[in-house]
């Protein structure tokens, strides 16, 4: 009993170590699995990043920070898709529990995911590289997004931000949660979900 104890807190933690690397997941998996899945999630999640700030780089640069909201709040959803469909059968949504777009809030299982990287976070002074979880069905790989200074614009201090971009925020976004955060915090996460049978051909 006490065994099964210890055995479930180790795997609540999230850390097990298979092949001498630890593996943060949230069941025991084979490692040739977790890399199946790591490479699943690193491609669509790097993907989608770079879009996002190629874009937001060029809307920032062209149309200033009102118009980059408007091109940033059309498009993340839209890139979001073409990546999904460009690496198929999976899904990609953003999410944080300091949201800003309703549609991004978390799930149970999301916000479980970010309560690890909080916790470990927390615990440890840094974030873990990766969360996997499975849940019904599919596999969801989490990658963890830190705030970097072109993020600040329109995530930081509302004191030191551009009056009519505050504007412009309040009006799409009402209830905007995702203001306050300084360089280097964690802002939130990329889901990438994969359907069980993708990963179960590919570790065939
Ligand atoms: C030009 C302004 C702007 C910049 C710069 C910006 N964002 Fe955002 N961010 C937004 C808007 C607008 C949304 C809401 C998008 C939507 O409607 O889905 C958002 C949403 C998000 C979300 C989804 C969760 C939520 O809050 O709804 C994450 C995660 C996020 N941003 C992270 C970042 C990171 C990391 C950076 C820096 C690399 C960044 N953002 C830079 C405007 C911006």
């Amino acid at each position: 009993m006490k065994r099964a104890g210890i055995v479930i807190a180790v795997l609540s933690a999230g850390f097990l170590f298979g092949c001498g690397q630890p593996q943060y997941t949230n069941i025991d998996m084979p490692p040739k699995r977790v890399k199946v899945i790591k490479d699943f999630g690193e491609d669509a999640s790097k993907m989608l990043l770079k879009e996002l700030k190629k874009e937001l780089k060029t809307a920032l640069k062209t149309k200033g920070p009102v118009g980059a909201v408007e091109v940033c709040s059309k498009k993340a959803l839209e890139i979001t898709e073409e990546v999904a469909e460009e690496i198929g059968d999976i899904k990609i949504k953003r999410t944080s529990f300091k949201y800003r777009n309703p549609k991004n809030k978390p799930d149970k299982y999301e916000a479980e995911a970010l309560r690890f990287f909080e916790k470990t976070l927390k615990e440890t002074g840094k974030l873990p590289p990766y969360y996997i979880q499975k849940v019904d069905g599919e596999y969801r790989y989490y990658k963890p997004l830190k705030v970097q200074n072109v993020c600040l614009t329109c995530h930081g201090d509302p004191n030191h931000m551009d009056e009519k971009l505050l504007k412009k925020l309040k009006e799409l976004y009402p209830q905007d949660r995702a203001t306050g955060y300084k360089l280097g915090d964690f802002r939130g996460v990329i889901r990438v979900s994969i359907p069980e049978d993708v990963i179960k051909k590919s570790c065939l």
